[in-house]
């Protein structure tokens, strides 16, 4: 078990993954913008991923990090670019500066992968994202891979469940971005964000970015449904089938099984 720094941790998924984290016997630490209920044994450490004196005091002494602060629910490109990448630069200099022998985890995004892919986004792939967003995602990873440091990232798709709202703005992003209701995205629920920074957080995969999803990919229309949310169906055809789609064999091979293996399967135990 480690002492531990969490960033992010009043996000959707910050939030759900700390008390596993607690759970697992980690003695964590989460930086935080502002009050936020945290569980017991966590200790908060106030501040932004912008100010260095906070970031020297959140990781002194830690034996890992687990970096999910981000921006992205936002029109504001240069507030993404400074949250994501400046600020994960910040954090990096703080942990080579005053824990360099931390483990840094990093979650990405599925998002970095071409829309105009042919199959499900693979690791391997060339990614040349544009959007401010899954851009500026990318750059962090490399400057991760970059930093001397013990690490790795994890490409997260759609996370959902325990109520964290995520199903229920689906049919926001569909007016939004245009979403076709055919249009179908890998998922994966919050306990398996948790077994995915676990086998992190043990060096299963260290020096590696990997990509998560469960075992069955939705479409849109579903998860609007999942979210008693219903959209109007389309027979257009889809531009790509594919846009959307992450393919997670490579994490598979170092062992992860979801324990919520499909919607469904989620929806029937309750904890969407
Ligand atoms: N949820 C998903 O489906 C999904 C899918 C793919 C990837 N991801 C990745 O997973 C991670 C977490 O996503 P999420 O859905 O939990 O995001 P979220 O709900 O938007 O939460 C973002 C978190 O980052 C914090 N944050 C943002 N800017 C910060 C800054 N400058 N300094 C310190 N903290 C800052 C926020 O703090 P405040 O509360 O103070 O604003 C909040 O705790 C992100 O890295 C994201 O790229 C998520």
């Amino acid at each position: 078990m480690a002492t531990l720094l969490l960033t992010g941790a009043s996000g959707l998924v910050g939030s759900r993954l700390l008390p596993r984290l607690v759970e697992a016997g980690h003695t964590c630490r989460a930086l935080v913008r502002s009050e936020v209920a945290l569980p017991d044994g966590t200790t908060g450490v106030r501040g932004d991923l912008a100010d260095p004196d906070a970031l020297r005091q959140a990781v002194e002494g830690v034996e890992a990090v687990v970096h999910l602060a981000a921006l992205f629910r936002t029109t504001d490109e240069d507030a993404v670019w400074r949250a994501n990448l400046d600020g994960t630069r910040n954090l990096i200099t703080a942990v080579q500066t005053y824990a360099p022998r931390a483990r840094f985890f990093m979650a990405s995004t599925g998002n970095v992968y071409d829309a105009a892919a042919a199959q499900p986004g693979r690791e391997t792939d060339t990614c040349s994202p544009t959007a401010a967003y899954p851009a500026s995602k990318l750059a962090a990873e490399a400057l991760l891979a970059d930093s001397g440091l013990t690490w790795s990232v994890v490409r997260l798709p759609f996370v959902y469940g325990e109520g964290d709202g995520h199903l229920a703005s689906m049919p926001g992003l569909v007016d939004r971005f245009g979403l076709h209701p055919a249009h179908t995205y890998s998922v994966a629920h919050h306990r398996d964000v948790a077994t995915v920074v676990g086998m992190a957080l043990a060096g299963t995969f260290d020096g590696r970015v990997v990509n998560l999803t469960d075992d069955a990919p939705v479409t849109v229309y579903e998860m609007a449904a999942f979210a008693g949310q219903p959209i109007d169906g389309s027979s257009e055809p889809l531009v790509n089938p594919w846009a959307g789609r992450m393919d997670s064999t490579v994490l598979r091979g170092f062992g992860f099984r979801p324990a919520v293996p499909t919607m469904q399967a989620a929806a029937r135990d309750g904890i969407l």
